[in-house]
């Protein structure tokens, strides 16, 4: 008796990229290595899981992200707190320490790839989702701050995407953010009766935090809020001031929001957020900033960094509303054929085909010429070949063009050559 399965689906908000839509992640990436290699990053590869206490310590105790989103377990061999990484940066910076990579230079790295935050999906948001994750480790100035933005602007239009728009703020450094705390903190002490669970359980761990309320009984004291932006000293208000006027010589317009805390707590002065309306509720393309305290937080010599991370899904699918189509042929040329010498001879004749760069299709196994023509449309190659026990006998391959540019679609079959057939190919695919 056959035993019935039941089906295994995937995890809920971890999302699988079938071939078509894979398409446009791989031209996705081919862009933004392009991109990333025009200003000098190089790329970097860190485990997907790292010991728990990097997270703990590098993003913060009380953020959503350690508090609530992690996959975190327990190695069973030897009982480690492992976690899946929730964001590259702290694992980049560990990697950094660990093989010295800042011994004599700083270094401008990048990494692409899945991070995991156990949140409740939604459009935009996910439970395995991706970054493009850019990082300048050991530079201090503003003029890498303004870098980094000026290049994600540049991937926009690189992109086509216009509607988005730069927010940034400063979030000074430890003594003043310690006594904007302090004012914060006495303000949100009036407001204790309205405050939710999480808002009283962060009034004293993590008030800054509790502004960053989506509740809208709580707007009124969020915006009557003491703002950091009024505590930041003459260094902090300087960096920024440098920030702002190389973003306005690059012709990169920006908005000051200076309630900006960003989920994440290594971040001291310079932070931005670049946001959209095309995406519903989870607006935020893309994020990051300075963390000069970090590296020296994971146990590394003291030194400054400053990076951004693009949301890919969210990216995608913005990029998706300004250029609709993307062409994936599955190669092309499809060779169709009739008969077993024909089919061998096909064989042989692709490989010299690639040998020429050319991408090509042997129909696999035997079916009748309507059928296989069928999926040579389906594959939308450009060209079709067909062999059969005529053509051999001639020395010649049936050419049909089926989606080559300038071509009338219909064109007749042509007759060519054997020995002059990837010469032919070659011209018509370029
Ligand atoms: P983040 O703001 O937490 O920053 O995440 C960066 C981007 O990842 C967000 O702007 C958003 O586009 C995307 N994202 C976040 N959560 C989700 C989700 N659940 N589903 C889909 N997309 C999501 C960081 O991770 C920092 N490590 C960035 C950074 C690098 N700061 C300095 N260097």
């Amino acid at each position: 008796m056959t035993q019935a399965f039941s089906k295994v689906t995937a995890i809920r908000g971890m999302n699988d990229a079938l071939p078509g839509a894979s398409a446009r992640w791989e031209q996705l990436e081919e862009i933004v290595r392009n991109w990333l290699q025009a200003y000098g990053y190089r790329n970097m590869r860190a485990p997907i899981l790292e010991h728990t206490r990097l997270f703990t310590r590098g993003i913060g105790e009380v953020t959503d992200i350690v508090e609530k989103e992690m996959y975190t377990f327990t190695d069973s061999l030897n009982g480690e707190s492992l976690t899946l990484r929730p964001e590259f940066t702290a694992g980049m910076v560990r990697a950094a320490i660990e093989h010295n990579l800042l011994y004599d230079r700083p270094q401008r790295v990048y990494a692409l790839g899945p991070v995991f935050r156990h949140e409740r999906p939604q459009r935009g948001r996910y439970r395995q989702f991706h970054q493009i994750d850019v990082e300048a480790l050991g530079l201090a100035g503003p003029d890498i701050d303004a870098e980094l933005i000026v290049m994600s602007a540049r991937l926009w239009k690189r992109l086509g995407i216009t509607d988005v728009e730069l927010e940034i703020n400063s979030l000074g450094q430890g003594d003043e953010r310690a006594a904007h705390r302090a004012a914060l903190i006495t303000h949100l002490e009036q407001y204790k009766d309205i405050l939710d669970e999480d808002g009283l359980r962060r009034l004293y761990t993590n008030p800054l935090r509790v502004l960053d309320t989506k509740n809208p009984a709580l707007q009124a004291m969020a915006d009557a809020a003491p703002k950091l932006f009024d505590f930041l000293g003459e260094a902090s208000r300087t960096h920024f001031d440098a920030v702002c006027a190389r973003l306005t010589d690059a012709g990169v317009s920006y908005r000051l929001n200076p309630r900006m805390v960003r989920g994440l707590d290594y971040y001291n002065l310079t932070v931005f957020e670049w946001v959209t309306h095309k995406l519903g509720a989870q607006a935020t393309v893309c994020g990051g900033g300075r963390y000069d305290g970090l590296i020296e937080l994971l146990g590394g010599k003291s030194a400054p960094a400053v990076g951004f991370a693009i949301g890919v899904e969210r990216l995608l699918d913005l990029w998706s509303q300004y250029q609709p189509e993307i062409l994936s042929p599955e190669c092309d040329v499809y060779i169709v054929h009739q008969g077993d010498d024909a089919q061998r001879r096909a064989a042989v004749l692709a490989e010299t085909m690639r040998d020429a760069g050319i991408s090509v299709i042997v129909h696999a196994g035997a079916a009748s010429f309507k059928s296989q023509f069928k999926r040579a449309d389906a594959s939308a190659a450009a060209i079709a070949v067909i062999l059969a026990a005529d053509e051999l006998a001639d020395g010649v391959a049936s050419v049909k063009l089926l989606r080559v540019a300038q071509q009338t679609p219909d064109t007749a079959q042509l007759r060519i050559p054997l020995d002059d057939l990837v010469a032919f190919l070659k011209d018509k695919v370029k």
